[in-house]
């Protein structure tokens, strides 16, 4: 009797540390609103890949966020149609279902709202609601899923509530920072688990606290001066308090995700560090937690090596052999 529930414990603690990162989805938050199904992930994927969305048919979702470069662009600022330049550095979508606020700004509540941001962003895709919906519904397989998934016509409620359902579906969680912490102490190296302990001893884990290392606030991080056009966050309520204010990106695969900051003008994590280390530049407004410290050369690459091992590309698996 004994023996089979020993037996028992190990069967348990065995299927929990099998956890494959499809397996977190059933932790994913999911809007109650839009719950998650296969085929809506299926049709916001279509969506998603599809250059049908932007005015010309040049450019898709996947255009500025590539699953390679763990949907960003390495561009400083994304590219959108006749080569025009957006506004600001292409976000990750990767975990995008725990974010408490969307966009740079920390002003939208849901997935599902920023879908049509994009879409009618001259700089982006440059098309109208308007315009798109009827074009989208001609496309027989659009309109079909539309009907099957939402017993509905294809709409802006289809288009928006499938997209979301598709980024929900982007996880990112089994990084060799998380097999570590799980217990797999060989997940990393001497040099990676003493960037982890500099990490937590740091205040960077005032913004950028784990589990997705970000707080999901905006802060001023002491970039400039002078922010120039892009003053982040004061453009929603032209609040002074707000300038230089961003939302504080996740750290998660910023190994790929380069390169950095609003307006990608750090290009490696040395140059980011080295901003830190100075204290910044001490702009009005900048956060006062961000202080000047004396780092070797030797921790600072203790720090990128850490930040490494919070890369997982295992989603990856899903998106081989897409033609963009
Ligand atoms: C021309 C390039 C471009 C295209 C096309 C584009 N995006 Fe983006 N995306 C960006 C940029 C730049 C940002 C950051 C903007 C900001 O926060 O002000 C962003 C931010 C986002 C965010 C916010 C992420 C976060 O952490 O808050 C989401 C979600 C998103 N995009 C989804 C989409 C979807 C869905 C589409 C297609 C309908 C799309 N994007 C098309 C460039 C693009
Ligand atoms: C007061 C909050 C705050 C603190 C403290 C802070 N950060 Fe940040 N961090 C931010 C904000 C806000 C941004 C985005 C700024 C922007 O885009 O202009 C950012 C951006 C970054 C980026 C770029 C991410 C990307 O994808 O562009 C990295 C890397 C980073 N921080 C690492 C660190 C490290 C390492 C520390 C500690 C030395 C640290 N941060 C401390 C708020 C903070």
């Amino acid at each position: 009797m004994k023996r089979s529930i020993w037996y028992l414990f190990f069967l348990v603690i065995m299927l929990h540390s099998c956890e494959t990162p499809e397996e977190l989805t059933s932790y994913v938050p999911f809007s109650a609103e839009n719950p998650t199904t296969k085929e809506k992930i299926s049709l916001g994927r279509a969506l998603f890949f599809d250059k049908r969305l932007s005015k010309d048919g040049s450019v898709s979702c996947a255009t500025c966020h590539r699953p390679e470069y763990a949907f960003t662009d390495r561009k400083p600022f994304a590219q959108g149609i006749e080569g025009r330049f957006a506004e600001r550095n292409a976000s990750t979508l990767l975990n995008s279902a725990f974010l408490e606020t969307v966009m740079f700004d920390a002003h939208l509540k849901n997935l599902e709202l920023q879908v049509l941001v994009p879409i009618q962003e001259p700089t982006e895709m440059g098309h109208n609601m308007k315009a798109l919906i009827p074009k989208l519904r001609e496309i027989p397989e659009y309109q079909q899923s539309a009907r099957t998934v939402f017993k509905r016509d294809f709409d802006a409620w289809v288009l928006t509530r499938s997209i979301a359902a598709f980024e929900r579906s982007l996880l990112s969680l089994n990084s060799r920072y998380d097999q570590y912490m799980k217990g797999h102490k060989k997940a990393l190296n001497e040099q990676e688990v003493a960037g982890l302990k500099l990490f937590n001893s740091l205040y960077c884990v005032q913004c950028h606290p784990a589990p997705f290392f970000t707080n999901f606030k905006a802060a001023n991080n002491g970039l400039y001066h002078d922010y120039g056009k892009d003053k982040g966050r004061f453009r929603i309520n032209l609040d002074s308090a707000d300038i230089g204010f961003f939302k504080t990106p996740t750290l998660r695969n910023v190994a790929l995700t380069f390169p950095y900051m609003h307006d990608g003008s750090f290009h490696t994590l040395g140059e980011v560090i080295n901003h830190y280390a100075r204290g910044g530049n001490h702009p009005k407004g900048q956060n006062e937690q961000i202080q000047a410290m004396n780092l070797t050369s030797q921790q600072k690459q203790q720090l990128i090596a850490f930040l490494g091992t919070l890369t997982d590309t295992s989603y990856m698996k899903k998106f081989r052999k897409r033609a963009r």
